[in-house]
């Protein structure tokens, strides 16, 4: 099967099997080894893409259901983001196996809400999981970026 679709701005057309999936496709296909295989569930949010500007869980993802529409990965932020900054300065990851999806996941909450409080965020990185409990610095990066607005 064929399928036409836009990653970070480029219109792509990718010949793939029916049952292909998104996560496998930007990874194994496109070569966007950025977005990371976690549990393949959508229980931890380490595969966290944008598809037409709203956090998905990759892995769960048709290609059938991308046809169209636009995704934006890690890859995309081309590591000029405030948030990627942010990151960077809080000194947020351990081992960084999470990060992108983490990362994915809060600029679609401030896209979404440029001032979201304390809760709002909590509630929106809520299922993104990080086993090295990042979590504090995680909520400090996005907190400083709200705070330079
Ligand atoms: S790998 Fe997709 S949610 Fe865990
Ligand atoms: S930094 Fe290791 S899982 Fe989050």
């Amino acid at each position: 099967m064929k399928y036409s679709f836009n990653v970070n701005g480029q219109n792509l057309e990718v010949d793939a099997p029916e049952n292909a999936n998104l996560l496998w496709t930007l990874r194994e296909r496109l070569q966007l080894t950025g977005t990371k295989y976690g549990c393949g569930a959508a229980l931890c949010g380490a595969c966290t893409v944008h598809l037409d500007g709203t956090p998905v869980r990759a892995c769960m993802i048709p290609l059938s259901m991308v046809a169209g529409r636009s995704v934006r990965t890690i890859e995309g932020l081309g590591g000029e983001h405030p948030l990627q900054k942010a990151w960077i300065e809080a000194q947020v990851p351990q081992c960084g196996y999470c990060q992108s999806g983490q990362i994915m996941q809060a600029v679609a909450l401030l896209e979404q809400n440029p001032s979201p409080s304390r809760e709002q965020i909590l509630a929106h990185m809520n299922g993104n999981l990080c086993r090295c409990g990042t979590y504090n610095r995680i909520l400090k990066a996005i907190e400083s970026v709200i705070q330079q607005r």
